[in-house]
């Protein structure tokens, strides 16, 4: 039997009344890696030796999967398929942008993270040339009760005709034979891609949030999504789904930073406050576009931080109060922190090169507090910023 015909196989068996029930065990059970053998020797004197394995390796992918569906007990995962499958609030936050259109085609839709956020109220036709990938997409599809809007496809994206679509979503691989492609790869390529607004104008491609932007067609927008602080994906839409050049959106919530006209940004000495702004808004060059919708100031015309004598409360960054803020000198930063009975710090580094673990031993810190200290430039010279977070930073998404 083909590789191909076996994990079919394995499919069909865990998809059977039989499989199901014992999937369903394992969830009740909740069996970890560390209970998962003896747990697996009681079930084999149950159930067949083969679908025990089968289950207990489709369980262990359900477990991680939970950190991205909240259906992923009912779904079916390759490890594949998993790590490079878009997790839901990403997948939902992308799937309205596609509101105007009743047919999607869904071009290298894998599992079907991202098809099962597009199919709600329109038709999609899923197209993969992995066969395994595709029948669990359909299978996905329907753990969230929207497989009736599915038409699954198995075919080389290339090949398929795209006459009967209003727009397209393309996510295309980043890995093969278990390993990432180089950084700007992809199967197909990017060019291919965006050549498809050639046959359809709605068109939204998933990208590595390390894209570079030459490689984003003129007229094209470029979306970059963090999940809290963490930057996860970048995505590009056509002209005909743009808003704008770039955006910097912050999820769970969907706050959404665009361009604001205007030009220039004041570059000053530390006020009372600095802000740290979102990896998504600095990935999307908005950090400047930022400062004007605030009204803070740059602290140095190359570094991301921006500042303001207010304790400002924004989505975008993460707010902090600063302490104490001067010229580099490392021999007086020990007496500076201790005066202000600090005794752990984190350190933020960013323009400014240094050893931090050298650092934190040589400072040997004995008080009470907690402080971030930040090492920067400011109008190009070395720079230290001792910060407490504020209520504004707290818990929030930026
Ligand atoms: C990044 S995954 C898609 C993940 C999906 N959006 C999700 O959220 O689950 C890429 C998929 O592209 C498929 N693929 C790669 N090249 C393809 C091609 N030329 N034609 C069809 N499918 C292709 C792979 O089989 C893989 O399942």
């Amino acid at each position: 039997m083909s590789g191909t015909d076996q994990a079919f196989s394995q499919l069909a068996a865990l998809v059977s009344p039989i499989g199901r029930e014992l999937l369903d065990r394992l969830a009740r059970l909740d069996v970890t890696p560390e209970t998962e053998l003896h747990v697996g020797a009681l079930l084999r004197r149950e159930y067949p030796t083969e679908l025990v394995t089968a289950a207990l390796g489709q369980h262990e992918l359900r477990r991680r999967a939970q950190q991205k569906f909240t259906r992923a007990q009912q779904m079916y995962f390759t490890r594949a398929g998993l790590e490079q499958a878009t997790a839901e609030v990403i997948a939902r936050h992308r799937a309205m942008r596609f509101a105007g259109a009743l047919r999607v085609a869904d071009l290298c839709c894998g599992i079907g993270g991202d098809l099962v956020a597009l199919a709600p109220g329109r038709e999609v036709v899923a197209v993969d040339r992995d066969p395994l990938h595709l029948r669990m997409a359909e299978l996905n599809a329907d753990a969230y009760g929207v497989g009736a809007a599915v038409t699954a496809v198995h075919a080389d994206v290339r090949e398929v005709e795209l006459n009967s679509v209003d727009a397209v979503f393309v996510d295309p691989a980043r890995r093969a034979r278990g390993h990432r492609m180089r950084a700007g790869d992809s199967e197909p390529p990017l060019s291919w891609s965006t050549s498809l607004v050639n046959r359809v104008e709605a068109v939204g491609i998933k990208a590595a949030p390390g894209i570079a932007r030459d490689a984003v067609p003129g007229g094209w927008e470029v979306e970059f999504i963090a999940d809290r602080r963490d930057l996860k994906e970048a995505a590009l839409w056509s002209p005909a789904l743009a808003a704008g050049t770039s955006r910097a959106t912050i999820l769970p919530q969907g706050h959404v930073l665009l361009p604001l006209p205007g030009d220039g940004v004041e570059h000053r000495d530390p006020g009372e406050f600095l802000l740290d702004p979102n990896p998504a808004v600095t990935r999307a060059g908005l950090v400047e576009d930022l400062a004007r919708s605030l009204g803070a100031w740059k602290i140095d015309a190359q570094i991301a931080f921006l500042s303001s004598d207010q304790p400002l409360c924004t989505p975008f960054a993460r707010t902090l109060q600063v302490l104490d803020s001067g010229p580099w000198d490392q021999k007086a930063l020990r007496p500076r922190l201790r005066a202000l009975d600090i005794g752990s710090v984190d350190i933020r580094r960013r323009g400014l090169a240094g050893d931090v673990e050298d650092l934190h031993r040589q400072l040997k810190l004995r008080g009470t507090q907690r402080a971030t200290l930040v090492m920067t430039r400011v109008d190009d010279r070395p720079w230290a910023l001792i910060c407490a977070p504020t209520s504004h930073s707290a818990g929030s998404a930026g």
